[in-house]
């Protein structure tokens, strides 16, 4: 045995076949690793039963185990450049897409190593281990997709990083856009990516999903688009999206993400598309930090929130996941690439907060972001034979993991710990009457 998680929590119907209820937590189980770095065998637990003697002992007194996190949507090629050459001092999209125009003039195959590099080891930390970046291909010389290829190589032991080719200014609009895609493609990005509403026009739209569409099949891989990224209630390409997804019978191998559009389409056209999108089979991937900040811009009062249609589309049987987007670039100066507060956000701009919501939007940042980039259960989940890849968080359940924000105590990938944080206590040492004696401590737990 080469580790054993002695009587942690499990998401209900995880260790066992059968299927399980996002988020709601089942019973204590001891989680039992092999050589191989697969999990080996989940037994309930037993407190009478002496822990083995060799191997890694990890005693989690009821915290909560829970598959890695997922990330679905990030940038690593912009990265950590917010501020360069100089701040985006509106904050708005179209002045974000002027910085970065000026500042992939200055990538570096070493630049873009040391960023992403940062940003994959902040999410290390906080137990995403499988990871779906977006990389700008409507650059000539394609630096950053051979930094990220590079990059994919170092880190395939212990994360999966999946790759998009990401036309950033067009396919069809943008001079050679579609050689370029192709070249990325060639040497070996994973997903085919497209703009249709930054296309100059609709037809050009419509045409660019076609060639991404065509090329995926080509190759054997997967579609992502950035579609009806804007708030323009005429923007439907995600309409041509999923018909194609439903024709061609790449079904859930494609993904529609920001939609935000949908947050501006009337009730006829919505229930239109929720039949088209849950027939499709396709994902959709949310990014509550970018789409908040960036649309709306042009509203005066009432002012439109911004994201698609989270709860409709959920309750209509698409799938839908949060991703996190920019991590201190041009379009958003901050963040942490923290999986729990893009959960946390995402959920209240899209007002998942029945009780029974709040633990789908942890769901939406694990299985159902594993569901985007096609994770099976040979690569993905709490089972026996599964790799042993979890993350065991200080907290019982996941509504608890997202309002206490908490970082994982273990992160575990292929049977080996990745990253630790020990609990940091805050102890309070102002005891009024009732309050206890001393210095008392405080950790955001109910009584
Ligand atoms: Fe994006």
């Amino acid at each position: 045995m080469r580790m054993i998680v002695r009587g942690a929590r499990l998401l209900r119907g995880e260790g066992r076949t059968e299927g399980r209820t996002a988020g709601r937590t089942g019973g204590r189980f001891d989680v039992e690793v092999g050589e191989d770095g697969r999990i080996a065998r989940v037994v309930p637990f037993d407190d009478q039963k002496e822990p083995p003697a060799t191997g890694t002992l990890i005693e989690a007194h009821g915290a909560l185990l829970s598959a890695p996190f997922v990330e679905p949507h990030i940038h690593l090629d912009t990265a950590l450049t917010a501020g360069e050459p100089r701040p985006n001092a509106s904050g708005t999209l179209w002045e974000g897409i002027a910085r970065w125009s000026e500042r992939k003039r200055t990538l570096t195959r070493e630049d873009v190593i040391a960023r992403a590099t940062e940003v994959l080891r902040w999410q290390a930390a906080q137990g995403v281990l499988h990871v779906r970046t977006h990389c700008d291909t409507t650059d000539p010389s394609l630096t950053a997709l051979d930094a990220l290829l590079e990059l994919r190589d170092r880190v395939r032991d212990f994360m999966t990083l999946q790759i998009v080719a990401f036309p950033q200014e067009g396919i069809v609009s943008f001079p050679d856009g579609e050689a370029l895609l192709r070249e990325a493609v060639r040497r070996g990005a994973d997903v085919v990516g497209a703009i249709p509403h930054f296309e100059d026009t609709r037809e050009d739209g419509v045409a660019s999903l076609g060639i991404a569409l065509a090329l995926a099949e080509e190759h054997g891989l997967r579609v992502d688009a950035h579609c009806d990224e804007i708030d323009d209630d005429q923007s439907r390409f995600v309409e041509v999206l999923a018909t194609l997804a439903l024709r061609s019978g790449l079904r859930e191998r494609v993904t529609a993400s920001h939609t935000t559009a949908m947050g501006s389409y009337g009730g006829a056209y919505s229930f239109k598309l929720q039949r088209l999108l849950a027939r499709s089979g396709i994902n959709l991937v949310s990014n509550p930090f970018a789409n908040l900040n960036l649309q709306g811009r042009f509203d005066a009062y009432p002012k439109r929130r911004g994201l698609t249609q989270v709860k409709e589309m959920l309750a209509a049987g698409v799938n839908v996941a949060f991703g996190h987007d920019d991590v201190m670039d041009p379009w958003n100066a901050l963040g942490t690439a923290n999986p729990l507060q893009t959960a946390l956000v995402g959920l209240y701009a899209a007002q998942l907060t029945g009780a029974d919501e709040i633990p789908e939007a942890f769901s939406m940042v694990t299985d159902r972001a594993a569901h985007v980039l096609g994770l099976d259960a040979s690569e993905y989940g709490i089972a026996e034979g599964s790799p042993a890849s979890f993350v065991l968080l200080p907290a019982e359940t996941p509504t608890e993991a997202i309002r206490r924000q908490v970082r994982p105590r273990y992160v575990v990938s292929r049977g080996s710990v990745l990253a630790e944080t020990p609990p940091a206590p805050t102890w309070l040492n102002w005891p009024p009457e009732g309050w206890g004696s001393g210095p008392t401590e405080v950790d955001f737990s109910r009584p």
